[in-house]
């Protein structure tokens, strides 16, 4: 990847973003970090990346192509306009959960070309999927280094409609909560079935991670994996019977995808 990347703020997204692109080959001299903690990881400082505390320290001769705000929404009104001198040299890629690019608009200017994704909380240990979507102003050529930037946590899907950023964080944004769930649903469950606390909660945390890897490395469909292991007549089949009843599971989550849609939206003003 021939562009260079400044990174705004290396918390948990920052610290794996940036492992995953030393992991893929993107020289040390191709980035520069800002970020006001003294504490920068030790395997960076290593790895010769030079860090700043604010975007005022990074030498003239630095120009990025990528700009990555990786800060809390929350800091977002204060950090973005000390980047608008970079309006028209870079694209502006942003993480944060909920910031329009209206928002960015706002505190960049209309010259802007703004990125805008949603990625999950998977991305800390590189597993994650995060939907990009591009605003008229970043050429074809960006949004494929964007994507292969964000490829170092995970996945990478576009759209085309930033509206569809709100059930995409219904699904993906808060999805990984719904699995965690699960499996202290399942634990408690196993629980009430007779089997010891520990016992129980070791095996649902180890069912739901291993079908996880099981979806990952087989090219069969989820539903397919299901009525591999669903058995006329077996115990599988008793249990889905109650889990896809009217009142089961299917139009549980589609009454929860919705009220994260909802607010989602609300959030998003
Ligand atoms: N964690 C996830 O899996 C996840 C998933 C989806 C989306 N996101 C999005 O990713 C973004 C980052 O999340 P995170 O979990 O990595 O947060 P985090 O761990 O708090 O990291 C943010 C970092 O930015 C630093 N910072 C604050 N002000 C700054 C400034 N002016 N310039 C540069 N850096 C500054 C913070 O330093 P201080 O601590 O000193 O303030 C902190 O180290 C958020 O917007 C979040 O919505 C995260």
């Amino acid at each position: 990847m021939a562009l260079n990347i400044l990174l705004v703020g290396c918390g948990k997204m920052g610290n794996a973003l940036l492992g995953g692109w030393l992991d893929r080959g993107v020289a040390s001299s191709q980035i520069r970090v800002v970020e006001p903690q003294q504490q920068f990881g030790q395997e960076f400082i290593d790895a010769g990346i030079a860090y700043h505390n604010t975007v005022a320290d990074v030498e003239d001769g630095f120009a990025p192509n990528i700009i990555m705000f990786a800060v809390k929404p929350q800091s977002m009104d204060d950090v973005a306009p000390e980047y608008k001198s970079f309006v028209g040299q870079a694209v502006f890629l942003s993480i944060a959960a909920g910031k329009t690019v209206d928002y960015f608009t706002n505190k960049l200017g209309s010259d802007a070309a703004i990125v805008r994704t949603m990625p999950n909380t998977p991305a800390a240990v590189r597993s994650g999927v995060t939907v990009a979507f591009a605003n008229s102003l970043v050429a074809e050529e960006d949004k494929r280094a964007c994507t292969a930037l964000l490829q170092a946590v995970g996945d990478v899907h576009w759209v085309d409609d930033e509206a569809l950023l709100d059930p995409v964080t219904a699904v993906s944004g808060s999805g990984p909560a719904y699995v965690f769930l699960l499996v202290e649903c399942l634990a408690k469950a196993g629980v009430e079935a007779g089997l010891p606390e520990e016992l129980s909660a070791a095996l649902a945390r180890a069912t739901i991670t291993g079908s996880g890897d099981l979806l990952t490395q087989s090219p069969e469909t989820a539903t397919t994996l299901r009525e591999n292991v669903s058995s006329p007549g077996g115990t599988t089949v008793a249990a889905l019977d109650v889990l896809m009843g009217d009142q089961g599971m299917a139009s549980l989550m589609v009454e929860a995808v919705a009220a994260a849609t909802r607010r989602s939206k609300e959030l998003a003003g």
